[in-house]
């Protein structure tokens, strides 16, 4: 309840699993774990990464959601109602990643609604020319206009948020998701039959596990984590949204599955592709932003397949950024009893503040944070750091503190048995932390 209303909810189990794909289907899937895989040496890192979704991810997917049904409240006022103690600290962390998160995750938004428009005007002639680099490096040293796309993406996100959960994020997602998949079978198609794309394959799906350092463990970590929008309380707020009917695993396995789809796919779209055009696959953050417009410069009509494809990963970004400022939104709104427009313009306003430092960092200004850009600084600590801690907590809250009632709330007390209930159980027991823990402490170097 906020301001003496009834608190919202989705339409169906349906719109909650379109919306939280829509939230866990984004940058993550599309930009971020292509250029993550490239950098930890393909293969063996993608087999490792979809280990960890569906053990640990799952599982604490699971958790977060049953968390957020059972106190509907947002993520910190969900530990203070179920349990109280230092708990809630859990949730403000989770607000503080979200307000982070969205900071940089604003810029390459705004890059993404950039592209779509540069898609009819010029990027074409110059990838043709093999140049896509040039162009991208040209584009994101232009502070003024990077921060001027951050801002027009903040103010769409905001605008959503605003809004509030109704139908809108339910009807959008439902046509939006089905078009992003349709696009990325078509791509694929593209990329591996481009002249010299076996290499790409060999790369993606031919495992070498002798690239596999603790810092690629937590790599893939940091990427479940940030993919699956987990361990920040998103999936809580998300899940607070729910009626008390729903059936929570099989939702938690489609989001998982779903999002995990996208990620794989788009690797077999940007892979080869970066192998035909020669580009280096550890380029970073930039690679989607190169390759892609290499790849649709090379087929007929490739301004419309290029808008196309950027107007879809804006798409999966808006779906995405609305969750992380939902969190933010939802902690003002339970817990300071702000009204809702004034909660998401207001910290809308700030989280925009704090990514203009990111979208500078990349290009118009050295700014850098001991021996890191900005923005990879603010995506390290929060998709490596803070996530998995938070994760990390959200499983053992489950597996040792509020274990009875978890048992009851994802089996709608006992009216839908949970199979696999007691290795749920023992995975956010034990596993999980101890898999995380032992992760994090191998792998976190700057
Ligand atoms: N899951 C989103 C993506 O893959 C990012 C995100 C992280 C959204 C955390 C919400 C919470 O792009």
């Amino acid at each position: 309840m906020s301001n003496g209303t009834e608190r919202e909810q989705w339409g169906s189990k349906l719109g909650f699993i379109l919306a939280a794909a829509g939230s866990a289907v984004g940058l993550g899937n599309i930009w971020r774990f292509p250029y993550i895989t490239g950098q930890n040496g393909g293969a063996a890192f993608v087999l490792l990464y979809v280990l960890i979704v569906f053990i640990i991810g799952f599982s604490v997917m699971l958790a977060e959601v049953a968390i957020g049904r059972s106190a509907q409240l947002n993520a910190v006022g969900s530990f203070k109602k179920l349990k109280g103690g230092a708990w809630p600290i859990v949730g403000w962390m989770g607000v503080i990643a979200g307000f982070m998160i969205l900071s940089f995750y604003g810029v390459i938004g705004g890059w993404t609604m950039a592209y779509i428009i540069k898609s009819f005007t010029g990027l074409m002639s110059i990838a043709e020319a093999g140049k896509a680099g040039d162009f991208f490096g040209g584009f994101i040293s232009n502070g003024a206009l990077v921060i001027g796309w951050q801002a027009a993406f903040m103010a769409l996100t905001i605008w959503v948020v605003y809004k509030g959960i109704g139908e809108g994020i339910e009807r959008y997602c439902k046509i939006l998701m089905p078009s992003l998949f349709l696009i990325l079978l078509i791509l694929i198609v593209r990329s591996v039959t481009l002249e010299g794309a076996g290499k790409g394959l060999e790369f993606y799906l031919k495992p070498d596990f002798s690239k596999l350092t603790g810092g690629a463990l937590l790599a893939a970590m940091g990427q479940a984590f940030f993919s699956l929008s987990l361990g920040m309380g998103c999936m809580i707020t998300y899940g607070s949204y729910l009626g008390k009917k729903e059936i929570l695993p099989g939702a938690a396995v489609q989001v998982c599955f779903l999002d995990t789809m996208v990620a794989l796919l788009a690797g077999l779209v940007i892979f080869p592709a970066v192998f035909a055009f020669g580009v280096e696959p550890g380029t970073g953050p930039g690679l989607t932003f190169i390759t892609l417009p290499s790849v649709f410069a090379k087929m007929p009509g490739g301004s419309v397949w290029s808008a196309l494809f950027f107007l879809l990963l804006f798409i999966a970004a808006l779906t995405s950024a609305i969750s992380l400022l939902e969190v933010v939104t939802a902690y003002f709104m339970d817990e300071m009893k702000w009204s809702r427009p004034k909660a998401a313009c207001v910290m809308g306003g700030l989280i925009f503040l704090l990514g203009v430092p990111s979208a500078l960092s990349l290009g118009a200004m050295k700014l850098q944070i001991a021996g890191k850009d900005f923005l990879d600084a603010m995506d390290f600590v929060s998709s490596n750091v803070i996530l998995p801690l938070g994760g990390l907590f959200i499983a053992l809250f489950v597996g040792w503190v509020w274990t009875d009632k978890a048992r009851r709330e994802v089996t709608n007390d006992g009216a839908h048995p949970f199979g696999i209930m007691e290795a749920w159980i023992w995975v956010c027991r034990v596993v999980a932390p101890v898999a995380i823990a032992y992760i994090f402490i191998r792998g976190l170097k700057w």
